[in-house]
This record gives C-alpha cells, structure tokens and sequence, in this order.
C-alpha cells in the first residue's frame, strides 16, 4: 500500500543504539485485594487477554495466534501463557517490563509497535508486574508462535531501530500534574487503554501525530475508519453529554442510538464494560478536557494543496 513506500526511506536511517531509563512515577491501577485479581483487571483493560487469545478459533486464554490486520500485512499475538518453551515461563521481570514498557526483546532487538509498547510505557511498576502475576497464574500452553505474514521492507527487524530512534520516546508520559480523576483518566487511555493507537492519526511512517491527540483518522491501523473523539463539537464527540459518554463506555450505544461496530464493539465488550464506575467516569472527565481538533474524518476532502498533502503526512 502506499504507505510502504516511503517507510523504505526511514530504512535508509541507520541503526541507532537505543537507551531505555526512564523516571516512572508510581500510579495505583486497580481495585481488588491480591496482585493477581489486580492483574486481571489490568490484564483486560490493557487489552492484553484479547489480542493474545485467538477467539476466533477457539484458542485457550493467551495462547496467542490472533491475526492483527496492519498496512504492512498481518502480525499474529504471541503466546503469553507461563509455558516454558513456547510462552513466557522462563521470564524475569525484568525482561517482562523491558518488553511492556520499552518493546525490547530478551535477547535483544526489538517488538514491532503493534505490541503498543508505544502507549504501555507509560505504565506503572506496579501494574506491569501485577499483570504479570496473573499470566503466571495461568494455565500453560505449548502453543508454537505462527510467523507474522508482512511484506518487506516491514518484515525486516532492524528496521525498527531506525523507526524507534525517530519516532519512540521511551520517557513515559506524565500525568500527575492533574488532579486526580484527571490523571487517572489520562492515564487510562493514554497508557493502559492505548485510545490513541487506533484514534490518534498517523504520519506516513506509522507514527502517532501527537499534536493531534485523538483526532481521528480515516484509514486507521485496520484499514477500518477511526472516529475523532476529542471534544470538538462539529466534528468530535463534544456534544455527547458526559453521560452519554459513560453509558457508550459500558455499552456502545451511541447517542444516536446505534450500537458501535468493528474494533471498539469488542473494545467494550471485553476491556471497557468491566472497568468500576470510578474509572470510567475518569476516562469520560479525561476525554473531556483533551484540546478539541477539528477533523472531519467522515468527510474525504477536497484538492489538498501540496502543503496540506506534506503536512498530512509528516506532521
Ligand atoms: C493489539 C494487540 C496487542 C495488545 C493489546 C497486546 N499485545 Fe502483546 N504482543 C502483540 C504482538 C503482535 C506481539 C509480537 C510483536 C513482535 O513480534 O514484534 C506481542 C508481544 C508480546 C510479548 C512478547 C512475547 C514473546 O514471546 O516475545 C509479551 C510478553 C506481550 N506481548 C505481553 C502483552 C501484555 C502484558 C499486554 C497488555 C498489557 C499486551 N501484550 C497487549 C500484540 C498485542
Ligand atoms: C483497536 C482500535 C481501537 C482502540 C484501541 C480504541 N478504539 Fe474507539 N473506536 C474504534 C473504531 C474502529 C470505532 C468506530 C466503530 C464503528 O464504526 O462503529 C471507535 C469508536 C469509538 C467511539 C465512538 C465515536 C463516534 O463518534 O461514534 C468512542 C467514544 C471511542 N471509540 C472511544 C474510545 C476510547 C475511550 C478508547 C480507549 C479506552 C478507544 N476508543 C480505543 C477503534 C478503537
């Protein structure tokens, strides 16, 4: 598609040598008594449970094998089940916050960003190693990993090197300079909830335009249409009440009466519908206060000038 094309020009940048430390500051992630019934809860909000468990062919919980549809071709989840020759059993963690928080590999080199590293680095210790808790409490398979099926130049690893030292800030985000619903909000959809991988546009490199925080996009990740939701209101989700809003998170139902559809049915279904009113009206507060962007993202536009195609692109 044509937006292989350019990324063969990020190629050309070399491999950089990448660093990963960073200040986290700690954010208490869920309710619940022990470390594992946190981790379940984080687990299911993180997304991590259904983009590791193929339901579509019936696959135990974890063991992996789920296709990923991208511009590049199709990834397919990693078995995560503590199995100690095809899972994660054999894991620190150390190696398990390396690879959540920063996409390193145990043995060095990198994820691909469709493990949203990019949004998960910004997650707490705690709730990192809480998740990992949970995964060890469950039952091991010895699924093998199925090969992703993407063309070059993407299927080319080193080439997330270049990508990375572009595009990766590993510093986390910081949310604690808002009041507290705020940054609990913020912290669920830009870490944990990951909203922006989907509903944050990208540049021709695949890279979130972070200007533009949520403001949609017509083709995303999927090829599927992601709507903008930053409170504007001709064009965002601005006129939704705030309890229209918290009622779409727990059912997708929209205002309008129309159940949502495609990823983010199955976003509420197994992430959003089992969050506790707190955290739920803290993403609703959250998505509120974001700057609002105008983009028609429903609306193909008309005759970009040069300038507007370059900046469309790149910025
Ligand atoms: C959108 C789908 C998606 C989500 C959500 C997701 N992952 Fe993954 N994950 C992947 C893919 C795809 C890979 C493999 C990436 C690669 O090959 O570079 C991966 C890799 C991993 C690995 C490395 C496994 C190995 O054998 O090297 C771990 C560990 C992991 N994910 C844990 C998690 C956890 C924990 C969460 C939730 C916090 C999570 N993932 C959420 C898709 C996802
Ligand atoms: C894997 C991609 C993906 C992720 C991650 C995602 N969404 Fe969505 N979202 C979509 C898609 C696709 C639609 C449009 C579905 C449709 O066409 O009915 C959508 C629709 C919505 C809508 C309805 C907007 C409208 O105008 O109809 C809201 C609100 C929303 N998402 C909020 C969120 C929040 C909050 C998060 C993070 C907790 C999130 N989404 C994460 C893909 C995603």
């Amino acid at each position: 598609m044509f937006v292989l094309a350019p990324s063969i020009l990020s190629l050309l940048i070399f491999l950089i040598a990448f660093s990963a430390s960073s200040k986290l500051f700690s954010f208490d992630g869920a309710p619940g008594e022990s470390q594992v019934s946190r981790g379940l809860y984080l687990a299911k909000v993180a997304g991590c449970i259904s983009c590791h468990t193929d339901t579509v062919n019936n696959s135990n919980i974890l063991g992996g094998g789920r296709e990923i549809k991208s511009p590049y071709g199709s990834f397919f989840s990693p078995n995560i089940t503590p199995d100690l020759k095809n899972g994660i059993g054999n894991w620190t963690n150390k190696d398990f916050i390396k690879a959540v928080r920063y996409g390193i590999r145990p043995k060095g080199g990198f994820y691909y960003p469709v493990f949203p590293y990019t949004s998960y680095k910004s997650m707490s210790d705690r709730d990192i190693l809480d998740i990992k808790s949970w995964i060890e409490a469950q039952k091991p398979l010895s699924e093998p990993n199925k090969p992703h099926q993407i063309s070059f130049p993407a299927s080319w690893r080193n080439m997330l090197g270049p990508w990375r030292w572009l595009f990766f800030d590993e510093e986390s985000t910081r949310f604690d300079f808002l009041p507290d619903n705020l940054a609990r909000g913020a912290y669920l959809v830009e870490a944990l909830g990951h909203c922006g991988e989907c509903h944050t546009p990208r540049n021709m490199f695949g890279a979130q335009k972070s200007k533009k925080l949520l403001a949609g996009s017509r083709y995303g990740p999927s090829g599927n249409l992601m709507p903008n939701i930053s409170p504007d209101k001709i064009t965002g989700i601005g006129k939704w009440t705030e309890s229209e809003l918290v009622f779409f998170l727990k059912t997708g139902l929209k205002p309008n009466g129309d159940y949502v559809n495609n990823e983010m049915a199955e976003i509420i279904q197994n992430s959003l519908q089992h969050l506790s009113d707190y955290d739920i009206r803290s993403i609703s507060s959250y998505l509120n206060r974001i700057k609002p962007f105008y983009n028609n993202v429903r609306v193909r536009p008309k005759n970009m000038s040069i300038e507007q195609t370059i900046e469309n692109w790149w910025d």
